[in-house]
Parts: C-alpha cells; sequence; structure tokens
C-alpha cells in the first residue's frame, strides 16, 4: 500500500454507512489495541473520527498479523479491508482487516490515562492528538470560520495590523516591552488604534490577530498571548455597535448549533444553552451592576472595575450574554468617549457571557475630537509622542465611530463549555508556561 495515496476513505464516511459492505483503505493512527490469539481488535483515528479494525492471522499473513498485533498507541498504519455492519463497534462499522502495512512504528507513546495537568502541558504537542483536544481544535476552526463568515456578510473587510508596536493602548502594566535595535517596543495589546486607521479608508474593518498581555494573573481565563477579533466601525454610536456584537454572538451560536452538534455532544456541552442566544440580550449600567452585585454578596466598591466573582453573580440567572454599560471613564481607557447624558462615564459596554465565563468582550464609542482626545491623553499621563499618528486621525477627516475586542479563546470557552482558558488554544502562553 502507499500511503500518499489518493483512494483511502475518511473514518466518518465509513461510519456514516457509505461504504457498507465494501472494500476500503483507510490511513491513521492506532487509538487503542487489543491482541487475543489469531486476532487483533485495532481502533484506528484519522482526523475525522476512531473506528475498530479487526485484524485476523489468518487474514492478512504472519507478518502483517505481528505488525499489527505490536503495534504502539500512535504508530502510523495503513489498512485494506472489507466494511461489515457491527452494533457492538464504537459507531456500529467494523473493518475486516485483508492487508495491514504500518508506515512507522515509532516509540511506545509517553501520555497514558491519568496524566497531571502539568505533564500534560509538557506534552502538549502530543496531547494535541487526544480526541476531546481534536474536538476543541475542530470547534475553534469553526468558530473563527463563521465570524469570518459574519462580518464578510456584514460588509467589513479584514485587515492585517503590525504586532509590533511602540505605543500601549490599554494601560503599561501589562505590556511586553523589548529591545528593537536599541528603541524600546512592545508586542502589541490591541489592533484596535490600528484598526481605526483601517476604517478612514475601508468604514469597516476587522483585525484577527494575536494580543499580547503581561498578566500576572494566573485564572482560568487569562492568556498572555491570546487571539483578539477588533472590529472598528465607521459612523457607529455605542448603540449600532452594541448591536453588531448580540448579532454576531447570535450568528456564531446558532451556527454551531445547526451544523455541529457532534463537537458539542463529544464536549459534553448543554446545546439548549446555545440555542437560547439570541438578540436582544440585556444591558444594564455599571453603577446598577455594582448594586447587584453587592446585594448578592461581592465584596466591591462603587468605582472599582468589575472582576471575575462580580461577574459570576451578576450572570448567574442569566441564560445569555448580558451588556454592562457605562464603566466610569477613569478606570477605563483613554480612547472612549464620554457619555454627553452620563458625565463620568464611558460610552462603553462589556459583554458578560453566562454560566459562570464572565466578560467576554470590551468595546466603546471612540473619542473623535481633537480636545477631548488631548484631554485624555494628558489626563492618563501618556506621551503624545507616542500617539502622533493616532492624534493625526483626529486632525484629517475625524467621524463618530466604535469598536469592540473579542476574546477568541473566552468565545471559544464559554461556546465550547470548557473549564479553562488553555484548553481554547492549541498552544497556551501563561505566566508559567512558553514551552512548547
Ligand atoms: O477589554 P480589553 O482589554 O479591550 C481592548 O483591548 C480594546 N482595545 C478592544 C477594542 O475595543 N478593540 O480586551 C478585549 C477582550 C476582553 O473582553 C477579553 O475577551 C479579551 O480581550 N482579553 C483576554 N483574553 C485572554 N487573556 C487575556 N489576558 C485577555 N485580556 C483581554
Amino acid at each position: 500500500m502507499d500511503a500518499l495515496a489518493t483512494d483511502y476513505s475518511q473514518i466518518s464516511s465509513i461510519l456514516s454507512g457509505e461504504h457498507s459492505g465494501k472494500q476500503v483503505k483507510i490511513r491513521g493512527w492506532v487509538h487503542r489495541s487489543r491482541t487475543s490469539g489469531g486476532l487483533c481488535f485495532l481502533v484506528i483515528r484519522d482526523s475525522t473520527g476512531v473506528m475498530q479494525c479487526a485484524v485476523k492471522k489468518d487474514a492478512v499473513g504472519e507478518q502483517a498479523f505481528t505488525d499489527a498485533s505490536s503495534a504502539f498507541i500512535e504508530s502510523t498504519i495503513l489498512i485494506e479491508g472489507t466494511v461489515k455492519d457491527d452494533k457492538r463497534a464504537p459507531g456500529g462499522f467494523e473493518l475486516a482487516a485483508t492487508q495491514v502495512q504500518l508506515v512507522a512504528k515509532g516509540e511506545p507513546f509517553p501520555i497514558a490515562k491519568d496524566q497531571s495537568v502539568e505533564f500534560l502541558m509538557d506534552t502538549r504537542h502530543l496531547w494535541l492528538r487526544s480526541q476531546r483536544l481534536t474536538s476543541i481544535m475542530k470547534g475553534r476552526h469553526y468558530i473563527l470560520k463563521y465570524l469570518r463568515e459574519f462580518f464578510d456578510n456584514e460588509g467589513f473587510f479584514e485587515m492585517t495590523p503590525p504586532i509590533i508596536t511602540q505605543a500601549g493602548c490599554e494601560g503599561g502594566s501589562t505590556l511586553f516591552e523589548f529591545d528593537y535595535f536599541g528603541q524600546k517596543a512592545y508586542l502589541t495589546q490591541s489592533s484596535q488604534l490600528y484598526a481605526e486607521v483601517f476604517t478612514t479608508s475601508l468604514e469597516k474593518v476587522y483585525v484577527l490577530a494575536p494580543s499580547f498581555r503581561a498578566e500576572p494573573s494566573r485564572t482560568v481565563r487569562h492568556l498572555c498571548e491570546y487571539w483578539h477579533l477588533e472590529p472598528e466601525m465607521a459612523f457607529y454610536n455605542q448603540k449600532m455597535n452594541m448591536e453588531v456584537q448580540e448579532k454576531m454572538l447570535e450568528f456564531v451560536a446558532q451556527k454551531l448549533v445547526s451544523n455541529h452538534t457532534d463537537i458539542l455532544t463529544a464536549l459534553g456541552r448543554d446545546i439548549d444553552k446555545l440555542k437560547a442566544v439570541k438578540a436582544p440580550f440585556k444591558r444594564m449600567t455599571y453603577e446598577d451592576a455594582v448594586e447587584l452585585a453587592i446585594k448578592r454578596g461581592a465584596n466591591i466598591k462603587m468605582g472599582q472595575d468589575i472582576g471575575a466573582d462580580e461577574e459570576a453573580l451578576l450572570t448567574k440567572d442569566e441564560e445569555k450574554p448580558m451588556f454592562v454599560t457605562n464603566f466610569p471613564c477613569d478606570i477605563k481607557a483613554f480612547y472612549m468617549r464620554e457619555d454627553p447624558d452620563n458625565p463620568g462615564t464611558a460610552l462603553n459596554a462589556d459583554v458578560l457571557a453566562p454560566e459562570g465565563h464572565g466578560e467576554i468582550i470590551g468595546g466603546s464609542e471612540r473619542i473623535w475630537e481633537l480636545p477631548e482626545l488631548m484631554k485624555r491623553i494628558e489626563e492618563n499621563n501618556l506621551d503624545p509622542k507616542n500617539y502622533q499618528w493616532y492624534i493625526d486621525l483626529r486632525k484629517y477627516g475625524a467621524f463618530p465611530h466604535s469598536g469592540f475586542g473579542l476574546g477568541i479563546e473566552r468565545l471559544v470557552k464559554w461556546t465550547l463549555g470548557l473549564d479553562h482558558i488553555r484548553d481554547a488554544i492549541p498552544f497556551p502562553r501563561t505566566i508559567n508556561r512558553v514551552y512548547p
């Protein structure tokens, strides 16, 4: 058999019943194996699923049988055989092998059952083959696909920003600084300021890129490197901005429900909870949210930022995500426009996901008038020199605009129902991990 031939069947197509009774070839890796006497059962996986193969010594010959029965977990293998309906086999079909060929036996696979989280993180490059991480990575793929589809349908352009920058966007404390040929530079915290540039030519744009946060937090929802979707829209106010966000979240949740129950079921996700994600979402002001959180037992004072504990209290009876609006300007970033109807508060909103997942989006209307921007840059002790190009945008053809940032891994964690953000990204970067 030739590993590079193009006539292999995918396991999912065999399990769909398409090849029942026919002769097929499959190509993949040994997921499990069990031998007794002259019969060896191999469970083989490919990218589409797993299926059982029965390898009989009488049918394949001495050498092929020895190869099959001595294969390790994860050995690469080619099998040809007849597809048999078999209710006892996982998926309802079994391949009765007529030919078996080991492509690479390799070495005994180091990951067995019940390994510690640390060990699984050290062997992440191998653990990514697990059924669970495979399902999550497929889910992540579809979530990214549907986000792009949503913005494409809505007439947005996708733009690519620089990752190396000279100005912070979200405050100095979480910047990763490095030496750039003798100048100070940073890994970008957010592409928002560049997305704002693109609105001046393309009007409706989004950026999907990594953002970096030197977060000393060890939590289930913080990464030091995460993927950030940042749409920015010319001639949109905060109300219109929020409507885009709820429509986008509804689109992604409903696409997952309609097209990917297999992935959701494999991950044990309660699908009814995702079905409920339909616009409009509840809107609550920061002030009301803090009062409610206090009433529910939170230890927070008016004027402080809302953290994970308060978010959990606020969303505990919610079926859908909710907006918390109008945070005090002085605890929010410099670029957020003040609400003329509620002075001292910003025209902003965070989206809190239900089921304890918490903040997944931060967005706002942007300051677009020059004097207001200069005042906020000064109040935030930022050096206008570093923001000259951003300030220029207010000098030449300024206009009202709004945008938001969605943390992709936070969305993946919530929609797929994961306990920890580290599983929402293939190679998580956290305070104590940059390997592998
Ligand atoms: O609220 P943040 O810091 O807002 C911004 O960066 C804005 N410039 C976005 C914009 O308006 N274009 O971050 C936005 C989102 C958060 O709601 C969260 O989902 C995610 O980015 N996020 C993180 N995700 C994982 N790990 C971290 N350390 C994160 N920090 C923020």
